[in-house]
């Protein structure tokens, strides 16, 4: 069986035929405009897939809350402008005829690395990517926790700082806030106005910069006061962290160093695990919708 995946991020959307294997074949990868809105974020990925030929299905994995029964967005943060309320599935399926299935984009990785990467020996796991926001996955038992109304482990959304750290700009002050990419690129710009991204960040830190240095080890440290949260409520066996960002070995060693400090000792045999299918998992976690 052949399937046609997309993965639509806050900042990327990547597309590629997948199959059982778990190989990619014909992979894209292309700005998903998210600035523009919804409507064109869709516009842009229909003409995308249009490309594509010969497939069974077509799997979609989206930044955003998803009712996965009927496949239509039940909310989207600002990070994408418009989106809520978009009927992913019907759009998809009236224009090429196939069965469509859509999913959040981090449930979308955790299957993905159930299945073929680094969870596959976890049956009780947390997943998280950090990027343009913070996503979450809940695995208990092999199946994805979804929630009274679907929409359950929005991590990004956990409250971590007090109210009164509040500000016009920055909105309430949710984890996602504070420990996402964008908060950390953030955070090095103010120090220095040359770190327009993660990549001139590190560049600059592995040619020794004690400064930028800091401020990484300030941003890991509110990803580990999240994560030790998760850890305290769902005792899981490992949590698999993803998004660009923590391909760095060292990176994921000092969030489970900063993690673990702040944990009961009861808990402390949980993994911190990076993700081992890197930009692929939510291409993979929304294929393995039809191929399981
Ligand atoms: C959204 C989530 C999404 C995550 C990662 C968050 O801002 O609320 O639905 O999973 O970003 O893209
Ligand atoms: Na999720």
């Amino acid at each position: 069986m052949k399937i046609l995946a997309a993965d639509i991020g806050g900042t990327n959307t990547k597309m590629g035929i997948c199959d059982e294997r778990g190989h990619i074949d014909q992979f894209k990868e292309y700005p998903t405009e998210s600035d523009r809105g919804g409507p064109h974020v869709v516009e842009r990925l229909l003409d995308q897939m249009a490309a594509y030929e010969e497939y069974d299905a077509i799997a979609i994995s989206t930044a955003g809350q998803v009712n996965v029964e009927e496949g239509y967005i039940v909310y989207a943060n600002p990070n994408i402008p418009d989106y809520t309320g978009m009927k992913i599935r019907e759009l998809v399926e009236n224009r090429f005829h196939k069965p469509v299935k859509v999913e959040n984009d981090v449930n979308a990785a955790a299957l993905g690395e159930a299945y073929f990467g680094a969870a596959q020996s976890f049956q009780d796991f947390l997943c998280l990517t950090f990027g343009t926001g913070i996503g979450g996955a809940i695995v208990i038992h092999h199946q994805i926790y979804r929630g009274a109304n679907g929409v359950a482990a929005e991590f990004g959304h956990m409250l971590t700082r007090p109210l009164s750290e509040m500000s016009s700009s920055a909105g309430k002050p949710y984890y996602e806030t504070y420990a996402s990419t964008t908060a950390l690129v953030r955070m090095a710009k103010q120090a220095d106005p040359e770190c327009v991204d993660g990549k001139v960040l590190f560049d600059k830190i592995r040619t020794g910069n004690d400064k930028l240095q800091q401020i990484v080890h300030a941003w890991t440290a509110e990803v580990a006061v999240g994560l030790a949260s998760l850890i305290h409520i769902f005792n899981p066996s490992a949590i698999i962290v993803g998004g660009g960002v923590m391909e760095q070995d060292e990176l994921v060693r000092l969030v489970e160093v900063q993690t673990k400090d702040l944990i009961m000792e009861s808990f402390s045999d949980v993994k911190i695990v990076k993700a081992s299918l890197g930009n692929k998992a939510g291409l993979l976690g929304a294929a393995s919708l039809f191929l399981r």
